[in-house]
């Protein structure tokens, strides 16, 4: 959840570190703090606050040395004070430490320190790593490193400075930490977009790793001690890519990169009647056909996108689908084995949940296959393969441009496995990779729209709830479009299945209550909706309804209505999200909320 930065150079580090990291203040950004060295002296600053609030308080740059960490904080263990900011230090004030992840027998550790003499000034569980790395110096800070590592149970990405070393030690165990390759200089960081204005090389550091990083060097080791071989990989996104190019938000600019991330997404995947995801999913014909049941496993937006999979895959291909939270997969004796396909669906790739329920799958034998953005990520590592949503960097909080790409990989998954099952004839898969070519520019139409649904957030923004209602595969789409707006403005809102409504959630319906429909014309649900309209009008309830292009009846029923165009039905929730994410958008604009960085929430949720 926090952000780490770190760099050893020939030049001085602290505008450079700085710089670095405000672009992971996304990842957590209740406190910040930075320790430089200049081989003379360590000296840290830190406080309480976002990153620019902060800066303007202490004034980061005045650190001075070659060599140095920041960090910025999403508080887990210990309340957000000053103190318990990073970096953290021992009792000599020697070594300085900035940690992400959690301890898990930190109170044992703690008693064992101060029974030793050690006195703790945070109430944090990081701390305990400072003092065992100073009880176990002899001299060589990589070998402190090694020992204090040997002794801690948990979670952590760390990065470890010492007075008397030029070089960053780095350990990582199930929280992400990457190396990067500069030229005359290295970088440690919690998340590539720190550094990709310096490196697009970089080595990810595996679980029980640890890095020693000079200004000219990189050694890996494992937790043994023994040197570890490590490949150099590049990155394909670039440091423009990860900049809000003139949007006010990373959330808007990443709603509106929606047509080019789904392109992304498609390309190379597709010829006109294919889907060319064979090695990608790494599964013979003989292993699709005797899969019996297929479980999504993910957490907040991932699973939602797994509700449409689940719709999807059932629909076309009549494998049975189970969507679990991954958070709750693993507590209740789940059923898979080796006939079942795990589909663990994650933006960031390291949300602890998800890597914990991939690893029951796993242990029951069943064959894990992830769907990631992230490369280079642990539930990418811990997955039997990989489909990629290649949508480009996800920065605001708010999850918008990764969800329409995993309802793309998961489609594309959907129309592979029907086809190897011969459930779907080879004209119904052309008909189908026709259908999904059109939904880029399908998107780009309702963006182009955008100002009608600004106009909707100014007729709304003060009201204190809201309802959304969806049927069929658009009830995972009421259930997001109440999630990106409870995210960035704050407002109470819930979704339902529509018909739900009538038994208990139209006692909430008055005058005041916005219910925001998604209404879309299809032959299957449609006149229920219309039936739920009217039952929220007649109570005297607001109605906002995404609606199909075209549909002048509904039009003239509902007092606003946003209209998507018309594609096949289980492509429907890529069009109705688009404008739900907008309106989440502009009602949080007018808020005057912190849009990409809402209160209490971080990036990727590192911990379980
Ligand atoms: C919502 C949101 C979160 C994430 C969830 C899983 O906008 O971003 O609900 O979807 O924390 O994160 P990933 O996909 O990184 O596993």
């Amino acid at each position: 959840m926090c952000g780490i930065v770190g760099l050893v150079s020939k030049r001085e580090v602290s505008k450079i570190l700085l710089e670095c990291i405000r672009k992971l203040e996304y990842r957590g950004y209740d406190s910040v703090g930075m320790v430089c060295c200049d081989g003379k002296d360590i000296c840290t600053k830190k406080d309480i606050g976002k990153i620019d609030e902060v800066d303007k308080k202490v004034n980061f740059i005045e650190l001075n040395g070659n060599m140095g960490l920041a960090h910025s904080r999403w508080s887990t263990h210990g309340r957000t004070t000053k103190e318990n900011a990073h970096p953290h230090t021992d009792c000599t004030g020697d070594v300085s430490i900035v940690h992400n992840g959690i301890i898990e027998n930190h109170l044992e550790l703690k008693e064992e320190l101060i029974k030793k003499g050690h006195k703790f000034s945070t109430e944090t569980d990081t701390e305990v790593i400072a003092h065992l790395i100073e009880e176990n110096y002899k001299g060589d800070l990589k070998d402190a490193v090694l020992a204090a590592v040997g002794k801690i149970e948990g979670s952590y990405g760390l990065g470890v400075v010492h007075k008397n070393h030029d070089e960053i030690v780095a350990a990582r165990n199930e929280s992400p930490l990457i190396v990067g390759i500069g030229d005359g200089e290295n970088f440690i960081c919690s998340d590539v977009p720190a550094i990709l204005k310096y490196t697009r090389n970089v080595v990810y550091l595996g679980n029980e790793e640890v890095a020693v990083v000079t200004t000219d060097k990189v050694e890996f080791f494992d937790v043994n001690g023994e040197w570890v071989d490590k490949k150099v990989e590049k990155i394909d996104w670039d440091a423009e890519q990860a900049q809000k190019q003139g949007y006010k938000h990373f959330m808007l600019k990443e709603i509106f990169e929606q047509p080019r991330a789904i392109s992304e997404t498609i390309n190379g995947r597709l010829d006109d009647s294919d889907i060319l995801i064979k090695d990608e999913i790494g599964l013979s014909v003989d292993e699709i056909k005797k899969v019996k049941k297929i479980v999504i496993v993910a957490c907040g937006t991932g699973w939602h996108a797994g509700l449409v999979g689940e719709f999807m895959i059932e629909e076309l291909t009549r494998i049975p689908v189970e969507v679990e939270y991954a958070s709750e997969f693993r507590y209740r004796n789940p059923i898979v084995d080796k006939t079942t396909i795990v589909i663990a669906i994650s933006q960031s790739g390291e949300t602890a949940d998800t890597l914990a329920a991939m690893k029951e799958a796993k242990k029951k034998r069943a064959k894990v296959i992830s769907i990631v953005n992230v490369k280079g990520s642990s539930i990418e590592r811990e997955s039997d393969s990989t489909v990629y949503t290649h949508s480009g960097p996800e920065i605001g909080v708010a999850s918008t441009k990764a969800f329409t790409s995993q309802l793309v990989v998961l489609y594309l998954m959907t129309v592979y496995f029907g086809k190897v099952k011969g459930v779907l004839p080879q004209e119904q898969v052309r008909n189908r990779i026709r259908d999904l070519r059109r939904v880029p520019l399908q998107i780009q139409s309702i963006l182009e729209d955008s100002d009608y649904i600004k106009e909707c957030a100014e007729l709304y923004y003060k009201r204190a709830n809201a309802l959304y209602l969806g049927r069929g595969i658009n009830y995972p789409i009421a259930l997001e479009g109440a999630l990106k707006l409870k995210e960035v403005s704050y407002v109470h809102a819930e979704g339902y299945p529509a018909a739900e409504m009538k038994h208990g959630p139209i006692a909430l319906i008055d005058k005041d209550m916005p219910v925001v429909f998604v209404a879309t014309k299809d032959d299957r649900t449609y006149s229920k909706i219309l039936g739920n309209i009217e039952e929220t009008k007649s109570r005297g309830g607001i109605v906002i309804a995404i609606i199909t292009k075209g549909d002048k009846g509904l039009k003239e029923k509902v007092d606003t209505n946003v209209h998507i165009p018309k594609n096949s039905y289980i492509l429907t929730p890529l069009l109705s999200v688009v404008p739900l994410q907008l309106l989440a958008y502009y009602i949080a604009d007018k808020r005057g909320c912190d849009i990409d960085k809402p209160r209490n929430l971080a990036k990727s949720v590192t911990v379980e």
